[in-house]
């Protein structure tokens, strides 16, 4: 499935060449795969905006764009080669002698193009028709698109539909970076290598399962886009179900994309839906207010620039998710995810169900239920809490909790975890559609989203306030999984 070495030169098409994603994310990345040697020499990269710029202005800026954003040193002989590489085309999307022009530069006849689409998905329909009027839309060309894929079913759905007529499914790529992580991607074969996991994998044997996704910035002068999106559609629409479908899927056929996204989709399609009777006890909206994070005295929401007076957008979720499948019957999965929370973390904890006889209950009249919690940032890797024998000369049992641990700065020392922009450029650029999400999945996951965004709306669910720096509105959202007698790991 994963095939690392691009042997054809290609051309990247950046649209959105000035954005915040491109100087970020996607510059940093590209360097990463030239320092890596993962760039094949003839390779173009083309940014593209509106601006006057020819291709050495470009590359001045480029250049200061790395030095801010890379985390690692610019060294002079890869930015020698990367430079060499960089283009820069003024177009005006709404401008179809621009596309005709932009023909004359591609050779899409001869090389693999990739479009990416740096830019908000309104500008999307534009570009496609753009690409398709010019004939830039054949076999060889693929598109790459960012989230937010709409903001409800019924707009994911156009979106799909207005793509869908310059471009087949088996040419779009859907990022969702946190389907480029490393730790996630381990987390298929954490499932089907290890046949402890395999095989124990359901409601006989795990009894609940929690996510935790928590950040802590907040919304970054991002006001724009946040105040439309609050935190469920920002992390939990695309993020927290992707993760949630990788652990709740049952397994593929084989891991070629398709069966992989088949499986996915069939768990997005069980998710019960959320109404307005059930929308309180299964969720729980919030917003931070101002507090103290790293030492730093930090904003309310309501005080971010450009916020609205009184918004009601929430920045923390919590949720019980139940999965209507043979699988996965009574067994709750926890979800929480939230800006200005105390720690930046991604973890998911699996509590299998507690031991049916105690033999030991002499020592232990409660023996605590098996763990596995598996760091997906930071401090990377896995561990399992076992029950142990306290080693003395006592005839009678004293037992113990205690961890057998993976991670990843001692196990592999050598390998660095690369960043997931590196791994979906690079996928992208081999064709290779599995870490990217298919149509039907986004239109899934919106139909489970619009069930509980409008039960908020039509119950009058309101954000309850939270001071930044803490587990969001802690005594309210706990109590989402309290009440079934479980608590937060
Ligand atoms: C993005 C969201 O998709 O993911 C951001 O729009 C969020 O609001 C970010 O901060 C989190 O990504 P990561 O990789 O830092 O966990």
């Amino acid at each position: 499935m994963f095939i690392n070495n691009t042997t054809q030169s290609y051309d990247l098409v950046i649209f959105g060449a000035k954005g915040d994603l491109t100087k970020r994310k996607l510059l940093p990345a590209l360097y990463k795969l030239e320092k890596n040697k993962k760039i094949f020499k003839n390779t173009r990269i083309i940014g593209i905006g509106r601006a006057n710029w020819n291709n050495s202005e470009y590359c001045k800026i480029v250049k200061k764009n790395l030095i801010n954003f890379l985390n690692i040193p610019l060294e002079q002989k890869i930015w020698k080669l990367f430079k060499s590489k960089l283009f820069f085309y003024n177009l005006d999307i709404n401008n179809i002698s621009c596309f005709k022009k932009l023909e004359k530069i591609l050779n899409t006849n001869n090389n693999i193009t990739i479009y990416y689409f740096a830019m908000p998905p309104n500008t999307f329909e534009i570009i496609c028709q753009g690409l398709g009027k010019s004939y830039l839309n054949n076999k060889n060309t693929r598109i790459v698109i960012e989230k937010p894929i709409g903001n409800c079913f019924k707009s994911a759905q156009i979106i799909n539909k207005k793509i869908s007529k310059y471009f087949k499914e088996s040419q779009i790529f859907r990022i969702d970076h946190y389907l480029g992580k490393e730790t996630t991607l381990n987390l298929l074969s954490l499932r089907f290598a290890n046949n402890i996991f395999f095989n124990n994998w359901n409601n006989k044997i795990i009894d609940h399962i929690q996510i935790t996704v928590s950040e802590k910035v907040g919304i970054e002068g991002r006001w724009k886009y946040f105040e439309k999106t609050g935190q469920m559609k920002d992390m939990v629409q695309n993020h927290l179900l992707q993760l949630l479908t990788i652990i709740a899927m049952s397994p593929p056929n084989d891991l070629t994309e398709n069966s992989i996204r088949d499986e996915k989709v069939k768990v997005l399609n069980s998710l019960r839906l959320i109404n307005n009777d059930n929308v309180n006890i299964n969720t729980v909206r919030g917003q931070y207010s101002s507090g103290i994070i790293d030492g730093k005295k930090v904003v309310s929401y309501l005080n971010e620039d450009g916020i609205k007076e009184n918004s009601k957008t929430e920045t923390f979720v919590s949720i019980r998710v139940n999965i209507d499948n043979n699988r996965w019957k009574g067994v709750p999965f926890y979800l929480r995810t939230g800006k200005r929370l105390p720690k930046k973390c991604s973890k998911i904890v699996i509590f299998f169900k507690k031991i049916p006889i105690n033999l030991f209950n002499n020592a232990f009249i409660d023996i605590p239920q098996n763990k596995l919690t598996i760091r997906l940032e930071p401090h990377e890797g896995i561990d399992l809490q076992i029950v142990n024998k306290v080693p003395d000369l006592q005839s009678e049992y004293l037992l113990e909790k205690v961890k057998l641990n993976f991670d990843y700065i001692n196990t592999f020392p050598k390998n660095s975890l690369s960043d997931a922009y590196e791994r979906l450029l690079l996928e992208s650029i081999l064709g290779n559609q599995s870490l990217f999400v298919r149509h039907d999945e986004v239109e899934a996951s919106w139909k489970w989203i619009d069930s509980i965004t409008n039960a908020w709306e039509s119950t009058n669910l309101i954000p309850i306030l939270y001071k930044s720096g803490t587990w969001g509105p802690k005594e309210i959202s706990d109590q989402i999984i309290n009440q079934d007698k479980r608590y937060w790991s």
